[in-house]
């Protein structure tokens, strides 16, 4: 069921509390690195402010500070950021939580508030009621604009939408929207690409969209397994040994319902993963020793072949080790072949959002999600606790 968004409800004189996902990248400076989460966050912050409520109070969390006080997870930075992107001030608090903190409120001049991190308490991750009850009483309704963090039963995500209206903001709404369509009613041919170091770490997206889709290919680290499953020689490269049976049902269930998975055909191999150090290609069989750190030209053709002409595409995790530009040509070519599809384009958050910027087409895909974690459970089938919590429409 859709739920509730701001665009829902009367902001007009309120005082609106939105949990965004400031979750972003510093350096040791304290510099934010890709503040791409703070821009998602903006339309909301600006539609709240132009419908005519009162005051914003923004909330988050950084890092994993374990419920103490760490300088480093302070959101100062993301304040300052804030104010850059929205040209007006933003009040930055030195808490999130009682009486000092509503006084500040009540007296501040700003229309924009932001909170301190919310996990230098420990009541955040234990979804503490009073604690819930504590941040609810900041606002007048809640709003939940944190993708990244809905897949988190927190106070500041599910506890306080049991004291508050609570509705989706439209970063959320649009993450639903997407990721929800691709998964219950894809255009057809829908293609899924799956990549990343570790099949333990989709193997329940596998379980749940090799059924939906048309053809899942399948790269990156954890292609090996599936290699081995297969009676391949996978050199040293990465394997789950533990993971093999699963592999093998996982290649076998595909079979009988007459889904297509597709596997590397061949490999740029290394002796050591190094920067610096170039890899040869190597078809079929990797031999003693060698390491694939990339899917090789003929593989590239074989997925561009599958790609073609699919309507709908989801892609979650890197084909190859593409942080080091030696080993990125995979990653990178698939990333542009699907730049130029008429398809809806849907890339999982985390190292393929990553992957997709690094090479300049974050603005070629129709949707690139804010969330590692969240948009891995979504495509996984789970019920996300942050969304599950909001108001559904009638
Ligand atoms: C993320 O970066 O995936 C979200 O902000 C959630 O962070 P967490 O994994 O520390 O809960």
């Amino acid at each position: 069921m859709s739920k509730l968004t701001v665009r829902d409800i009367d902001l007009k004189d309120k005082q609106v509390l939105v949990r965004a996902d400031f979750n972003v990248p510093q350096d040791e400076q304290l510099n934010i690195t890709d503040d791409a989460r703070i821009r998602a966050s903006l339309p909301t912050i600006r539609y709240i402010l132009d419908s005519g409520a009162r005051r914003v109070i923004l909330m988050s969390h950084l890092g994993r500070p374990k419920g103490k006080i760490m300088e480093e997870y302070r959101l100062n930075s993301v304040a300052r950021r804030l104010e850059q992107l929205l040209g007006q001030p933003v009040k930055k608090l030195k808490d999130c939580v009682g009486q000092k903190v509503k006084q500040e409120i009540d007296n501040a001049k700003e229309k924009i508030i932001l909170l301190e991190n919310l996990r230098f308490h420990p009541e955040e991750e234990k979804n503490d009621p009073k604690f819930a009850s504590m941040i609810a009483s900041l606002g007048e309704v809640f709003v939940n604009d944190a993708f990244g963090t809905a897949h988190r039963a927190h106070a500041s995500t599910e506890g306080v939408t049991h004291f508050l209206q609570s509705v989706a903001g439209f970063l959320l709404d649009k993450e639903i929207r997407y990721l929800g369509e691709a998964l219950k009613d894809p255009q057809r041919p829908f293609v899924v690409i799956l990549g990343g170091g570790k099949v333990s770490d989709k193997i329940n997206v596998i379980k749940n969209l090799l059924p939906q889709c048309d053809c899942l290919l399948i790269g990156g680290g954890m292609a090996y397994t599936f290699l081995l499953a297969r009676g391949v020689k996978i050199g040293n490269s990465k394997l789950e040994k533990e993971k093999l049976d699963l592999a093998k049902e996982i290649l076998n269930m595909a079979l009988k319902t007459g889904k297509e998975i597709i596997l590397p055909v061949d490999h740029v191999v290394v002796d050591k993963i190094e920067a610096g150090i170039a890899g040869i290609v190597v078809e079929g069989d990797i031999p003693d020793g060698k390491i694939a750190v990339d899917i090789g030209p003929r593989t590239i053709e074989l997925f561009e072949g599958k790609l073609k002409g699919a309507k709908t595409v989801v892609w979650n995790g890197p084909l190859g080790i593409f942080e080091i530009d030696a080993f990125d040509n995979g990653t990178r070519r698939i990333a542009q072949f699907l730049s130029g599809l008429t398809a809806v384009t849907i890339i999982g958050g985390g190292d393929t959002a990553a992957a997709v910027a690094k090479f300049g087409l974050g603005d070629k895909m129709t949707h690139i999600s804010t969330g590692g974690g969240a948009s891995l459970e979504f495509l996984e089938g789970k019920v996300l606790p942050g969304i599950a919590a909001l108001a559904d429409k009638q």
